[in-house]
C-alpha cells in the first residue's frame, strides 16, 4: 500500500510521551488543531498540521482519505480486561442480587461463574467463535480497537483449550486485535476432586505446554480471593508459568485485599479491580511495575465501590481502566460510559482517563505500538463528531465514534 493522509480532524490528540505514571492535568494533553496523519500500510508516518502534511507530500504519491465534517481523533481504545468468550447468559444472577442475595448465595443457587461454565462447557468451539466477534464488533463502533479476552469458564485442561482457539479463530475474522490470557485459575471446578493446589498443578503440567506449543497465549491470569485462589495455592504455578516465561496479570483485591501483593511480588504487569485496596496495597502498587487496572463496570454492575483511582494515581501509580465485561458482574462492555462513571465519582481528568483507556492500557498488556498516535506506531484511531475533546466523557457514551481505523485501514464508519 502507498502512503495515506488521512484527515483532516478538528482536534487530533496524540497521548503521545506522557508520563506512564501518576497523575495528569489536562494541559498535558498534546492537541493538534486541524490535524492529519500520513500512513504506511498499517503504521504511522507523521502527525501534524493537516495543510502543512498536505504541501509536503508528493500529490502523485500519496492516496487522500478525507474525514468529512468536525471530528476530535484519539489513538484506538485499548479494553486490557474482559470476558467476552463465554456461552449463555447471567440474567438472572442480576435480578437476584437487586432482591438482595450475596454473591454467594446465588452461587450456592446455582449461579455464578459455575453456571457460566456449564453453559459455555455446552457451547461448541464455533458458537464461541461467533459470540465473540458479535461483541467484538460492538465494541468496535464504540471505538474499542485492542480487547484482551480471557478463558476461565472451562475449567479443565479440554474446555480451556476450546476457549482460547475459539478466541485465536475469533481473531482471524475481527478487525479489531485480540490478545488472549488463560485463566484456568478463575475458580475451583466443582466436578474435579482436586484441591485448589493440585487442581492447579494439573493445569500447569498439562495445559501450559499446549498454550505455548499453538501459541494460544502469553498471559496467565487467577483470580485471587477467598473463594477462589490463595497465595499458597497459586505460588506454585505463578513460579512454573513465570518459568515458562508467560506474563502474570492478578484479579486482585476484588473484596478481600491480598491479591495485590502476589501481582507485586510476581512483577504481574497487571493487577486488576482493586475495589477493596487499602492505603498498603496502593503504596505496593506505586512503587511497582505492575500497571493497576480499574474495572468501573464490576463496581456499576455489582452495586459495590470504584476502585480507588485518584489515590493510586496520586501515589504514583500507573492506572489503567478497563470494562471486565463477563457475564456475571458486568454484563456490559462501553468502556466510555464506564470511563466516565469513574471519573465523576474518583474525580480524574480527562487526561487520566484518556490514558487509561490508550497508552496505559497498553502498558498493562505489554503492547509498545498502539495507544498514541506517533511515528512507528500503529495507525489505530477513533474518531467523534464533535470539535471539542471534552465532550466525549461529558456525554457518558452519548456520543459514539464516525470513524474507526485499525492498522491504517478505516474500519467503522458511522452512516
Ligand atoms: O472479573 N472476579 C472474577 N471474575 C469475573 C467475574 C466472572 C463472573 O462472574 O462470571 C470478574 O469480575
Ligand atoms: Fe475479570
Amino acid at each position: 500500500m502507498s502512503l495515506q493522509l488521512i484527515g483532516p480532524f478538528t482536534q487530533l490528540i496524540t497521548m503521545a510521551d506522557m508520563p506512564l505514571k501518576g497523575a495528569l492535568a489536562d494541559e498535558q494533553l498534546q492537541i493538534i488543531p486541524n490535524a492529519g496523519i500520513i500512513t504506511k500500510n498499517d503504521t504511522i508516518v507523521e502527525v501534524g498540521d493537516y495543510n502543512t502534511l498536505k504541501e509536503k507530500t508528493n500529490q502523485k504519491e500519496v492516496h487522500f482519505v478525507e474525514i468529512e465534517g468536525e471530528s476530535v481523533c484519539l489513538p484506538g481504545f485499548i479494553d486490557s480486561h474482559t470476558h467476552i468468550c463465554f456461552g449463555g447468559t447471567r440474567a438472572n444472577d442480576f435480578a437476584m442480587r437487586n432482591a438482595g442475595k450475596s454473591y454467594l448465595e446465588i452461587a450456592k443457587a446455582g449461579g455464578g461463574i459455575w453456571d457460566t461454565v456449564q453453559q459455555t462447557r455446552k457451547a461448541t468451539k464455533q458458537d464461541l467463535v461467533n459470540n465473540i466477534i458479535k461483541r467484538a464488533n460492538h465494541l468496535l463502533q464504540l471505538g474499542t480497537t485492542t480487547v484482551e479476552v480471557k478463558s476461565g469458564y472451562g475449567l479443565s485442561v479440554e474446555e480451556e483449550l476450546k476457549m482460547l482457539r475459539a478466541i485465536k479463530e475469533a481473531n482471524k475474522t475481527t478487525a479489531q486485535q485480540l490478545i488472549s490470557t488463560c485463566l484456568a485459575a478463575h475458580t475451583l471446578p466443582k466436578d474435579d476432586s482436586k484441591n485448589h493446589a493440585e487442581y492447579l498443578q494439573h493445569i500447569a503440567e498439562h495445559l501450559f505446554p499446549t498454550l505455548e506449543e499453538e501459541q494460544l497465549t502469553t498471559r496467565i491470569d487467577a483470580f485471587i480471593e477467598e473463594e477462589a485462589f490463595n497465595r499458597e495455592a497459586v505460588t506454585p504455578y505463578f513460579n512454573k508459568a513465570k518459568e515458562m516465561g508467560f506474563a502474570i496479570t492478578v484479579h486482585a483485591d476484588q473484596f478481600s485485599t491480598g491479591g495485590s501483593a502476589i501481582a507485586v511480588d510476581f512483577d504481574a504487569v497487571s493487577a486488576d479491580h482493586l475495589e477493596a485496596s487499602g492505603d498498603k496495597e496502593i503504596q505496593l502498587l506505586a512503587n511497582s511495575n505492575t500497571v493497576a487496572t480499574a474495572l468501573p463496570g464490576a463496581s456499576i454492575g455489582l452495586g459495590v465501590a470504584y476502585t480507588p483511582a485518584r489515590k493510586l494515581l496520586d501515589n504514583g501509580a500507573c492506572v489503567a481502566i478497563a470494562t471486565d465485561w463477563n457475564p456475571g458482574s458486568a454484563p456490559q462492555g462501553n468502556l466510555i460510559m464506564q470511563a466516565s462513571c469513574l471519573a465523576t465519582y474518583e474525580k480524574l481528568s480527562t487526561a487520566e482517563v484518556f490514558a487509561g483507556i490508550t497508552y496505559r492500557a497498553a502498558h498493562a498488556l505489554r503492547e509498545n505500538n498502539i495507544g498514541q498516535l506517533k511515528p512507528n506506531f500503529k495507525a489505530t484511531f477513533v474518531t467523534f463528531p464533535t470539535k471539542n475533546y471534552q465532550e466525549i466523557l461529558y456525554q457518558m457514551g452519548r456520543l459514539t465514534p464516525n470513524n474507526v481505523a485499525v492498522d491504517g485501514k478505516l474500519v467503522f464508519q458511522a452512516k
